[in-house]
């Protein structure tokens, strides 16, 4: 009779093999994708505008280094990690009838922000993921969501995608996916806006598991999101950047406090109230959406820095699920 030793770790290896083998079929490529890294990555133009890109048209003096060395230190990790594309949910695209997704291979124009022109007319040229788009998209389908890909090839991709993704990867060398923000808050209410967020963040993952890739993903926004109603003479003059007021950071402190003790489920069962009560740009669903993606994590979030941006609270933080990689950052 042949015994074979089999040590406590192999074996716990073999049981992991053999339940990856029986989670069924896993689509064309047989195997499984997965989510590397996690971002809450908030999308003021001022930041680019502060960085001075060559594809920005306006220059600055600076301005808002706090976030932007945050974000600098977070796009170094992001080059340490193997990955394939970046799949970002954005408030700036709100879509009224269901949830759009970017369709084409390349989208190529001026991004200007509305609000902000001095600030921001940014000249892109962005590659698209398209079959993991469309794989979200039909995953979303599948789960009951209205969804659309955007295939107007003169569709032009808003500023909060285009600030997000700059900042964390300067060189633009990986294909992006865009998701859109249905406006569940405007005609329900915020608690709609969560279970939507919640049901479309399953569904993504679902795509990324029965993909072969790894995948990046970002919920593009602020968090208490009270602004000055007026604009400095000069927008990057730090003298006149401060918080919106205490409860309005209060609220922040709490979050980003729960953040770093790994309390996710907690925060998105306060979500509706933080969002009603701080004005939040949680309101598009983004950081529900990716909360739900990753499974509402119980470990500890990177924090890289916060920061008002016009009295709006923005803080620059990553959930990494791999524990041999995550860090203590601040
Ligand atoms: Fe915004």
């Amino acid at each position: 009779m042949l015994s074979i030793y089999v040590s406590s770790t192999i074996e716990s290896e073999i049981v992991i093999n053999l339940t990856m083998m029986n989670r069924g079929p896993l689509g064309k490529h047989d195997s499984m994708g997965e989510i590397v890294l996690g971002t809450l990555a908030p999308h003021p133009p001022h930041l680019v505008y502060a960085d001075n890109p060559e594809q920005n048209e306006p220059h600055s003096e600076g301005g808002w280094e706090t976030l932007r060395w945050g974000y600098q230190r977070l796009a170094r990790k992001l080059k340490n990690i193997d990955y394939d594309a970046i799949v970002i949910f954005t408030p700036h695209w709100q879509t009224y009838i269901g949830t759009h997704f970017l369709g084409l291979p390349n989208f190529k124009s001026k991004s200007v922000d509305p609000i902000f022109p001095n600030l921001f007319r940014y000249n892109y040229d962005l590659e698209v993921d398209v079959e993991l788009a469309t794989s979200m998209r039909d995953s979303a389908a599948e789960a009951g969501i209205i969804t659309k890909m955007m295939e107007n090839p003169d569709f032009r991709v808003d500023y909060g995608t285009i600030t997000s993704c700059h900042l964390l990867n300067p060189e633009w060398d990986k294909p992006i996916v865009t998701i859109s923000s249905n406006r569940n808050r405007h005609y329900y209410s915020v608690e709609v806006m969560n279970e939507q967020a919640i049901a479309l963040g399953k569904a993504c993952f679902k795509a990324i598991e029965e993909s072969d890739k790894k995948v990046v993903l970002v919920a593009s926004h602020s968090l208490s999101h009270r602004h000055f109603v007026e604009e400095a003479p000069l927008p990057e003059d730090m003298s006149r950047e401060h918080i919106y007021n205490h409860s309005q950071y209060v609220w922040d402190m709490k979050i980003i406090e729960l953040m770093r003790q790994g309390k996710m489920q907690e925060v998105i069962d306060l979500m509706p109230e933080f969002t009603e009560q701080t004005m939040a740009e949680t309101e598009g669903g983004g950081l529900t959406w990716l909360m739900a993606a990753m499974g509402y994590p119980d470990y500890p979030a990177e924090i890289y820095g916060y920061q008002s941006v016009i009295g709006t609270g923005n803080v620059v933080a990553a959930w990494d699920p791999n524990e041999s990689t995550r860090e203590l950052v601040l």
